[in-house]
């Protein structure tokens, strides 16, 4: 089927599918790196592979623009033909992320300047700026003419824009960021003393009189920056991606509304809530060798990506990955080993086990030149089909098969969470040390992955409804909108679980004058009386079951309303409240006085768990082996992944077809080493 999109856009939350009509399954193809006598043999082996899609012209502004305003999009307009020739559909992106050499020798001005001030040079990618409006327009030409080009064309069905935003570099203090930074604060803040109480400027001597005294945070400045000001800019390098592409968008979607438009990520400093409100459904580059590389097991590296995986589903429901690894990967110092056989293919069920709706192997063939002559494709330099080739024909065939029971569905979770960039950002600025909360949130993750808990994310602006129960890990900053609805999600009977040092500040990233945690204290039912970190982990938790936990941060509770379910260990703090419960309307607050660490994450899960009422997918699951739920109108699928290299046993399966496979037998299931299994469970049948 072409792929295309189905029915009306939904509300951006964790539960949207992407409306897809068919599962994408392809590559990203570079035709410009190859001799035209290759393509009509690559689209043949693609078509023999199942794909439906390319995606194609990410990196190629020189071929299509070779002389200002000399447009050329002949090789393209030839490819994509022969792609739809053979059935393969075109993704398009729009080249900015790769301007040509004639546009950044005429203007340098365009070009990106790190933060220390020195100005990229030209021989890279992601080297310009998309504040200054001299690229913007010059983006806005290119994209106006591939709009134009391809408007018609029926083999085009939807379009990446520009490559990675913010892959690499986030950072820019170029002239046309100070003239924007400043523009972007002055709309924000309308006059200069709204902004000298909104960033503290009494401190230190900083006042502004005026937006033109105000400076981007060159690195230059000594040390010990004010953090409000960091965190605005921050938000500004959010702002100027989120304008930079919907800039792009209002072209395509002008050009041809029945286009899909989606973008690669993710990255920093980037609001993506925000940024999906343009797209149709957001895509997750996945490379799972970056998480295995320094993974102690191939389940460890699973445990990362999955986490990655649930976070780019949160910022607006299901995600097509238009990069999914197809073999190791290379650059300068580094190169990811082979996926075993069976790996490759693991991994993209991974990927459409936690909410994806289109698989690409990145890339088709590994480039013989260039920065990425060993990031291998699915065909090696020399185009032999070998097995990595193979495996790919055997998704093309599963997930041909497979989609019209996967789409519309969603990945179904129990526990939520929260998640925020600007959150991270906030930290960031003011770090003390301590680690980012979405890494700490990671190892709460993990422990409830572990058990086959249905955990993900959410944002905090994403409905609550459904969930068990929601995490505050140790997200700095809270407003009066946001414990409003926590309250009422608690009241209407929902488990939250604040984590230490959480709401401490305000949306300037001011310390808040209240006895924290602020904003929930109320719900908490207790306050923090101390706190404090001990790098060497002098302090310990007592736990309801009597184990010890070493603890990096400690919140000493004092309850109002709440009872005590732990106290600390040692020194002064030696009998103190470290976690406490507090029954709110139908609901309950647990607070844990600590940051989440690898030590104490697995005991805050089962507190959670128990709490909450939070049930694992299965009762029992074997180490290395994965569970998720993918649910619709039309029933429920339980996705089993064995991410290990010897066979694992299942039981206490629900009943029903294995839509890979031999069926359970009294609930009961061999998984082969790297092997899948997705159960159509009984009497809610999605297939
Ligand atoms: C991605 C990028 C691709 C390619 C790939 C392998 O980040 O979008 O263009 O560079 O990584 O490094």
């Amino acid at each position: 089927m072409n792929p295309s999109l189905a029915g009306k856009p939904f509300a951006l939350t964790h539960t949207r599918p992407t409306r897809l009509t068919a599962l994408l399954f392809g590559a990203p193809y570079y035709p410009e790196h190859w001799d035209p006598t290759d393509w009509e043999r690559d689209a043949r082996l693609m078509a023999e592979a199942g794909f439906n899609v390319v995606r194609m012209a990410e990196f190629a502004w020189d071929r299509m623009e070779p002389v200002e305003g000399r447009y050329d999009f002949s090789l393209f307009r030839e490819v994509v033909a022969l792609m739809g020739r053979h059935g393969v559909r075109s993704i398009l992106c729009t080249p900015t992320a790769t301007p040509p050499r004639w546009l950044t020798h005429a203007h340098p001005d365009v070009l990106r300047m790190m933060p220390d001030g020195r100005t990229c040079a030209h021989g890279a990618r992601q080297h310009a700026c998309y504040a200054g409006e001299r690229y913007r327009a010059y983006s806005r030409a290119i994209t106006q003419a591939m709009a134009e080009a391809f408007r018609d064309d029926p083999h085009v069905v939807g379009w990446q824009t520009d490559n990675e935003i913010n892959c690499g570099f986030h950072e820019c203090v170029c002239p046309n960021c100070q003239a924007e930074f400043r523009r972007f604060l002055a709309a924000k803040y309308g006059d200069i003393a709204t902004l000298n109480a909104a960033w503290g400027t009494a401190f230190w001597a900083q006042t502004y009189q005026d937006w033109e005294q105000i400076d981007l945070p060159y690195e230059q400045r000594p040390q010990n920056e004010n953090p409000s000001a960091r965190l605005d800019y921050y938000r500004y390098l959010s702002h100027i991606a989120v304008r930079f592409q919907r800039e792009q968008v209002a072209i395509l979607r002008a050009a041809n509304p029945d286009w899909f438009v989606m973008h690669n990520g993710m990255f920093d400093q980037i609001d993506y809530v925000e940024f999906n409100k343009d797209l149709d459904f957001f895509g997750y580059d996945n490379y799972p060798g970056f998480r295995n590389d320094d993974a102690a097991s191939p389940a460890d590296g699973a445990a990362a990506t999955a986490a990655r995986l649930d976070m780019a589903r949160s910022f607006a429901g299901n995600v097509i990955i238009p990069e999914q690894q197809a073999g190791p990967g290379g650059q300068k110092h580094y190169l990811h080993d082979n996926p075993r056989p069976g790996q490759m293919r693991l991994w993209s069920y991974q990927s459409l086990a936690h909410g994806a709706d289109g698989i690409m192997h990145f890339r088709w063939r590994t480039c013989r030149y260039g920065a990425e002559e060993y990031w291998c494709g699915l065909l090696d330099h020399d185009s032999v089909p070998r097995r990595r080739y193979a495996e790919a024909q055997q998704e093309g065939r599963e997930f041909a098969a497979l989609s019209a029971a996967l789409l519309g569905t969603h990945v179904h979770i129990d526990v939520g969470i929260l998640h925020s960039p600007e959150q991270d950002d906030a930290h960031r600025a003011l770090p003390h040390g301590l680690p980012l909360p979405s890494a700490a949130a990671g190892h709460l993750h993990r422990a409830l992955w572990k058990q086959a808990v249905a955990v993900g994310y959410v944002n905090p602006s994403d409905t609550l409804e459904g969930l068990r129960a929601v995490v505050w890990p140790h997200l700095p900053m809270c407003d009066a909108a946001l414990a409003a609805r926590l309250s009422a999600y608690v009241r209407g009977g929902g488990t939250l679980l604040i984590g230490g040092r959480s709401a401490i500040k305000d949306v300037h990233n001011h310390v808040i004058s209240e006895t924290p945690p602020g904003l929930l204290a109320e719900l908490a039912g207790a306050t923090v009386e101390e706190y404090g970190m001990r790098p060497e982990r002098h302090f310990g938790l007592r736990l309801p079951d009597g184990a010890a936990a070493p603890a990096l941060w400690y919140d000493l509770l004092q309850p109002t309303t709440a009872e005590v379910l732990g106290t600390w260990t040692g020194g002064h703090l030696d009998g103190g409240a470290a976690v406490t419960l507090n029954r709110y309307g139908a609901g309950r607050v647990l607070t844990v006085g600590t940051y989440l660490a690898p030590e104490t994450a697995s005991w805050v899960a089962a507190l959670l768990m128990r709490h909450a009422g939070v049930h694992p997918l299965l009762a029992e699951v074997p180490a290395g082996v994965e569970a998720t739920l993918r649910t619709g109108e039309r029933g429920a699928l339980l996705f089993l992944l064995n991410h290990d290299e010897v066979p694992h046993t299942v039981r206490g399966l629900p009943a029903g077809q294995n839509l890979l496979g031999a069926a359970p037998a009294g609930g009961v299931l061999q998984l082969a080493p790297w092997q899948v299994a997705i159960i159509a469970i009984e009497g809610q049948n999605a297939g």
